[in-house]
């Protein structure tokens, strides 16, 4: 199979897809993905550097220059400024990606409230924040579509991680609930659930022989999971080609789960 032939959705030519966490791992994928689909991308993050020298990369393409803004997505403020300011910059906006997290592990013992809270503020608050100020502009347009990044982690629940499991199985609830919310004004909200997608921070913390070993013995595609592999599945959902699929969880695991 060759996975670089990737399929062309010609309705998400020139629109506005608004990616939180971009700058890094699927997230960056994501940002040259769509940009590649001839979409005008938007990003935010933390992590100005890397976000730079993607934005300079894609320079030398043919695509439309994205557009960055360094925010902390825990500042609920900053995050709703600069989806404003992106939609001055491209109009509406087509396809909101929730991507950004942060996967640290803690056990409970090692969790406080102001732990637990900051777990939340990235892992769970800027989907529902960045859904509610993309809202308006998608409903003027009456068309939308938002994907809101889960894991297979919320169906699995595994040990060392309390905070983001919640959070992640959260996202699972608030995508079926917002796609009631906002189904009248024909804006999808769908989830992706992949499992262990070989980013160059995973390959940094937790990736070993052994580890991939085990992972392997799990699953039934005994591939790696790159992250243009679910880079393809979000450009899917955010296409009118998905047009009737709203409120649905998508794993996206090698068949782990
Ligand atoms: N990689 C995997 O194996 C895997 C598995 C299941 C689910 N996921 C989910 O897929 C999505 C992308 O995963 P990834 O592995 O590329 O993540 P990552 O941690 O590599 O990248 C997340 C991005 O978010 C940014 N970020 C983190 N905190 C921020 C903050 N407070 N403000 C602004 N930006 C911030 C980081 O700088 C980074 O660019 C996440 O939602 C993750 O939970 C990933």
């Amino acid at each position: 199979m060759n996975s670089n032939k990737t399929t062309i959705y010609h309705d998400l030519k020139d629109q506005h897809v608004f990616i939180t966490g971009g700058a890094t791992g699927i997230g960056a994928e994501m940002v040259r993905a769509f940009a590649a689909q001839g979409a005008r991308v938007a990003f935010i993050d933390y992590d100005e550097i890397n976000a730079r020298q993607l934005c300079d990369d894609l320079m030398n393409d043919q695509f439309h220059k994205p557009w960055f803004k360094k925010v902390d997505v825990t500042n609920v403020n900053t995050l709703e400024n600069a989806i404003a300011d992106a939609i001055k910059e491209f109009g509406p906006i087509y396809a909101l990606i929730n991507n950004v997290a942060n996967d640290e592990r803690h056990t409970p013992e090692e969790m406080n409230e102001e732990k637990w809270r900051a777990s939340l503020a990235v892992n769970l608050d800027p989907a529902f924040f960045a859904s509610k100020a993309v809202y308006e502009s998608m409903k003027l347009n009456h068309q939308g579509s938002i994907i809101n990044f889960s894991s297979i982690n919320a169906l699995l629940g595994p040990a060392n991680m309390p905070a983001y499991v919640t959070a992640k199985a959260g996202l699972v609830g608030m995508t079926k609930a917002l796609s009631k919310d906002y189904g009248d004004n024909n804006i999808r909200v769908n989830a992706i659930l992949p499992g262990w997608v070989i980013t160059d921070r995973q390959i940094e913390k937790w990736l070993t022989p052994e580890a991939e070993e085990e992972w392997k013995k799990l699953v039934a595609l005994k591939d790696r999971i790159m992250p243009i592999d679910v880079a393809k599945l979000a450009i899917f959902l955010a296409s009118s080609d998905s047009k009737m699929i709203t409120g649905q969880s998508f794993v996206i695991d090698a068949g782990r789960t």
